[in-house]
């Protein structure tokens, strides 16, 4: 028992700090959010974020998804979603800044989960060609199985998709990574280090700033869109030059 209580004891004293808070906003914040929620989102969630397993229109739920879930969702326009599909679309966003951190703050009051990233937290500061490149490396690495080695995006099963990263923002690019929205995988701080982050982050901030060398990019997908042009533009070439040789040839006259 002795041992017990000192092993329990010593833990509590030397285990890690948790980085989840369970209550961000205060209290009249809360309410607020609570409101909107009952409003906007309980249809689907339930009035208290209970979840909706059955019905037309379902949802899962909330408690533990954390306040970053909650700005990734609705800050990118995908919740409160229009009707039940596979997938929510990205859509303009028709929440204030203010409902959407109040939303935000009743969702991380039902339990424990990621709080909303600081800009110092996502936006890549002091970051070195060293780091952009290990931030490629990581990308190709983790990410572009399912976003395309360009960061495109690409389909999946089921009527699903990987959207395309270009133009996301910094953040949303951050809050993606520690909440996996759908079949995307949470990378948490345990799982890739806040820096590795800011460092893919930095990668995908140069790679779509960087004018394209090359000529035509072919919308960046891969052997698929260069394959099909080959077909048209070489093949239909060959093509068009054999009739017109067939045309002006010797044999012709
Ligand atoms: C028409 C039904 C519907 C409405 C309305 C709706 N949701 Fe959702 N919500 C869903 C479904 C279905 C999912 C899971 C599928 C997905 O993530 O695309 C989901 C997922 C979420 C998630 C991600 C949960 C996770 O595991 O990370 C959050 C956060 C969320 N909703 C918040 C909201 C908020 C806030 C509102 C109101 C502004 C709202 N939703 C309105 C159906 C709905
Ligand atoms: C297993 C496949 C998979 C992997 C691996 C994956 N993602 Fe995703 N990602 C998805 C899916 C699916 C969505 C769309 C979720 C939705 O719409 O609810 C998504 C959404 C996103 C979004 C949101 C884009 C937007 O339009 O708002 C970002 C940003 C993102 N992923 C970044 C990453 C990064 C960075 C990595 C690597 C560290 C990564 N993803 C790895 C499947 C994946």
């Amino acid at each position: 028992m002795l041992a017990l209580f000192v092993m329990g004891a010593f833990y509590t004293f030397v285990a890690p700090a948790s980085k989840v808070s369970a209550d961000t906003g205060n209290s009249q914040q809360v309410a607020e959010g609570k409101a909107l929620f009952a409003v906007g989102c309980s249809s689907c969630h339930g009035l208290n974020g209970e979840g909706q397993a059955t019905g037309t229109v379902q949802g899962p739920p909330l408690a533990g998804v954390g306040a970053a879930s909650v700005e990734f969702q609705v800050g990118s326009g995908r919740m409160p979603m229009a009707r039940p599909a596979a997938q929510a679309p990205v859509k303009p966003n028709r929440y204030s800044e203010e409902e959407v951190a109040a939303l935000a703050a009743y969702v991380a009051s039902l339990g424990p989960g990621p709080a909303i990233p600081t800009p110092a937290e996502y936006n890549p500061a002091n970051i070195s060609e060293e780091d952009i490149a290990r931030g490629g490396e990581l990308f190709r690495t983790n990410c572009s199985a399912c976003h395309n080695f360009e960061g495109a995006g690409g389909a999946l099963p089921g009527g699903k998709y990987a959207p395309t990263l270009i133009g996301v923002s910094n953040q949303h690019l951050y809050e993606a990574m520690i909440t996996g929205p759908q079949q995307m995988p949470v990378f948490s701080d345990g799982v890739m280090r806040p820096e590795d982050k800011r460092a893919i982050i930095a990668y995908l901030n140069n790679l779509h700033d960087q004018p394209n060398q090359g000529g035509l990019a072919l919308g960046g997908l891969g052997p698929v869109s260069e394959g099909l042009w080959a077909w048209i533009l070489g093949l239909g070439s060959l093509v068009g030059f054999a009739i017109w040789i067939a045309a002006k040839g010797a044999k012709a006259k």
